[in-house]
């Protein structure tokens, strides 16, 4: 979905000279199928690869520790040429960096991949992100101004985990993480419900889906946020949620996610094969959720304090 994206993104965005990928949680530019042992690329290398040669001209990933210098290693030795910088460190203070360092490509088209583990993203990245190419139309322009579009994995049910039935094992810096990842407590009168019960578990998991977009597109003024459920054989696991101003990326986008939902069946069987003989019946694999088709939903006002 991401290799089809980024290069509907660049024909989108017509003959401009510069284009700009952010990637928050790089990982090490490829990955290993937990059934088969195949590689396959990751984020960083599908985004450079993206496009056909009229793809992305700047290229700014994001990563802890030693990976970081590793895959900045790899990725100038397998893309030369390519303008390739990896920041170390954690992504929610490296991205303010990152973009006042792009701040004279601020016209430029720009999208974020935010691919974290758990729960390590933050508001102010989403923040910093939205607030990057302010101002980049003059004021007498007609046309409207378009902020960088974001794609990001929200951990859905890793929030109904943290956030757990069981208040007394909760722990302080989780409720701060919870704050952190939405840039606000409004989460809490969700939470609340599903601890009374008035929520189950799967409508509180909607509803902190829904606060996301929501803020999204009320505090961020995004014109449209869309999520996506992944999941196993197991339920949701977490969802897909995309942020855009532009018409063309919701369609693109939704055309997308729906391709990649009507081959559910064929990818549960390939699955469903690798688990043969397996003592557990668990795909392992996750899928996207079986939608009829998708059509965008505006988010509803969130639950209010009592
Ligand atoms: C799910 S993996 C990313 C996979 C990658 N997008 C891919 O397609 O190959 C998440 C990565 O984020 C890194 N990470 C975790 N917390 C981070 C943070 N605060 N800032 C930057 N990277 C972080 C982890 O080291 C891990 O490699």
């Amino acid at each position: 979905m991401l290799a089809s994206y980024l290069g509907a993104f660049s024909t989108a965005s017509g003959s401009v000279s510069e284009r700009v990928y952010l990637d928050a949680f790089a990982g090490e530019g490829s990955g290993r199928d937990r059934g088969s042992g195949e590689e396959f690329d990751g984020s960083a290398r599908i985004a450079l690869d993206a496009g056909e040669g009229a793809g992305f001209t700047r290229f700014r990933y994001f990563e802890m520790g030693p990976k970081a210098a590793e895959l900045e290693t790899r990725l100038r030795t397998d893309y030369p040429g390519k303008d390739i910088k990896v920041y170390e460190g954690d992504c929610n203070q490296m991205i303010p960096v990152a973009l006042a360092e792009l701040s004279d490509l601020k016209w430029a088209p720009t999208f974020a991949f935010l691919d974290p583990d758990g729960m390590e993203l933050e508001w102010r990245t989403l923040e910093a992100l939205a607030a990057h190419k302010r101002g980049y139309r003059s004021s007498a322009s007609a046309k409207p101004e378009y902020k960088v579009e974001m794609w990001m994995l929200f951990p859905s049910s890793g929030l109904i985990r943290t956030l757990a039935l069981d208040e007394g094992k909760v722990r302080n810096e989780d409720f701060e993480r919870a704050t952190r990842l939405f840039g606000t407590d409004e989460w809490r009168p969700i939470y609340e419900r599903r601890l009374a019960n008035q929520f189950s578990g799967e409508q509180a998991r909607e509803e902190y889906v829904n606060l996301m977009r929501w803020r999204l597109e009320r505090a961020l003024r995004y014109e449209a946020a869309h999520a996506f459920e992944v999941r196993n054989s197991r339920g949701p696991i977490y969802h897909m949620i995309f942020a855009t101003d532009n018409k063309a990326g919701t369609k693109i986008m939704s055309s997308i996610y729906n391709k990649a939902a009507a081959r559910l069946p064929e990818m549960q069987e390939e699955a469903r094969n690798r688990a043969a003989g397996q003592s557990t019946f668990d795909f392992g694999d996750s899928v996207l959720a079986a939608n009829e088709g998708y059509h965008y939903e505006p988010p509803w006002e969130p639950p209010a304090d009592e």
